[in-house]
């Protein structure tokens, strides 16, 4: 086939469409203190007959000493007026942040997950499931292939952080499929990939079954990951839309389908299977450099604004699906819709394409087409100037305030109060003894 076949374009350039508001309307405040606050917030809600669907207390990470309420809103009761309870409670509270999917006022910003076990509350939100195929999807009258389709979706619908990933008995009619696009893909790889790619995919043959006769099971390839970066793969049951998608990513975790194409084209698919997340993906987020420019994309698009998401989908799209990169003075692929092509692969390589640096003040407003190969690519330095570029352009998008990781409890710390600096300083500086210590013991 000669036809472009890798994207992920539906999952990247839908925008909200599909996403129903479903509960995910935060509310985190501060009350002042004295007895009887919480019972007075709860009056509220009972009022204007809003649900809660979960309460907690913590302790604040605003003000020091101080304790503060996460609650989230049912939104789908008809009689409730929640902008009322929201104004009145801001009348009793010394903070107040909404976090909405749906805009709500100026002071709301989109919801995202601050949690990793939060990803549960929209990785079902799909655009598209199982079964449901265009009419010029090659299994479209295929009963066989689509209740197989269907499988694979009720196995991602089911599942739950935390819970080891579905493994899958493939049949021998797609291990069949694997194997061709395998063989053909591998022959490529070492005068196309990049260096990492290279290295760590030998890694993935030794360590989670990669080769011709057999389809690497997601849980064994997320555990290996997990080993290398700390990045894990979940499935999903279907096209996520871009906030979700990227969303993930801040967390390190990667949405994987686990099907794969249709057997009569095994070198086209429409959207992006089996093949394109373990082959063109997973080996690359082995790689710590690229694990955290991945990573950087994700932590950006957390409550930024829609414009800003599209911007992001547009970089991401030029470098972790099409990105090429400089190596020993040679163009390398480093994108998993080109590893994942046969035919593109060789292209993005030849003359024919434009090829520039990337910039993602650039790259971010570039159009592309989706059903044939890019007549543009963008060149990465090394991953490392691409996260660093791309940091910068993250500081212009305008949310009222940072965020930063927290591994240890795997959470999203968002940095908006003077006293959380200082906490942040406290850890810098712990990290630059341990710096210095090294150093001085290397030298
Ligand atoms: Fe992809």
């Amino acid at each position: 086939m000669s036809q472009h076949c890798e994207n992920n374009d539906q999952v990247l350039t839908n925008g909200h469409g599909g996403t129903k508001d479903n509960g995910n309307l935060c509310v985190l405040f501060s009350v002042k203190e004295n007895v009887g606050a919480l019972a007075e917030v709860l009056r509220i809600f009972k009022e204007y007959h809003v649900n809660l669907a979960h309460i907690e207390s913590r302790s604040s990470k605003r003000f020091s000493d101080d304790y503060e309420f996460l609650i989230e809103i049912d939104t789908r009761s008809e009689s409730a007026n929640i902008d009322k309870a929201l104004n009145d409670l801001k009348g009793i509270s010394t903070y107040m942040q909404v976090i909405s999917r749906e805009p709500r006022g100026k002071e709301s910003v989109p919801w995202f997950p601050v949690k990793i076990k939060e990803i549960d509350n929209f990785a079902n939100h799909v655009l598209s499931y199982g079964a449901e195929l265009d009419s010029d999807h090659p299994g479209f009258t295929d009963e066989v292939y689509r209740k197989r389709r269907k499988y694979f979706a009720d196995l991602a619908f089911n599942h739950k952080h935390g819970q080891p990933l579905p493994r899958v008995e493939y049949t021998e009619e797609e291990i069949n499929t694997w194997r061709t696009v395998y063989n053909q893909l591998t022959s490529l790889y070492p005068t196309h990939a990049c260096r990492e790619h290279n290295h760590i995919f030998r890694l993935m043959i030794e360590n989670c079954g990669y080769g011709p006769d057999q389809i690497p099971q997601l849980e064994d390839v997320s555990n290996f990951l997990k080993d290398c970066t700390g990045f894990t793969l979940r499935p999903v049951a279907g096209l996520l839309t871009s906030r979700d998608f990227l969303a993930g990513l801040a967390f390190r975790v990667f949405h994987a389908t686990q099907y794969i194409r249709h057997p009569s084209v095994p070198l086209y698919t429409p959207e992006p299977d089996v093949c394109h997340e373990l082959l063109g993906h997973a080996p690359l987020f082995a790689d710590p450099g690229f694990a955290q420019f991945s990573q950087e994309i994700g932590l950006s698009s957390l409550g930024a604004p829609d414009d800003y998401i599209e911007k992001l989908a547009t970089c991401y799209w030029y470098t972790v699906e099409y990105g090429l990169c400089k190596q020993d003075g040679q163009i390398k692929a480093y994108g998993a819709g080109l590893l994942s092509s046969f035919g593109e692969l060789q292209y993005c390589l030849t003359d024919k394409p434009e090829v520039k640096p990337f910039d993602p003040y650039v790259t971010a407003l570039q159009k592309y087409p989706i059903t044939e190969y890019q007549p543009i690519y963008f060149l990465a330095e090394s991953f490392g100037k691409a996260q660093q570029k791309l940091k910068e352009f993250a500081y212009s998008i305008p949310r009222p305030f940072t965020v930063r990781y927290n591994p240890y409890t795997q959470s999203i710390e968002i940095l908006d109060r003077k006293n959380q600096l200082e906490g942040l300083v406290k850890t810098i500086r712990s990290e630059m003894d341990i710096l210095t210590d090294a150093i001085r013991k290397i030298q």
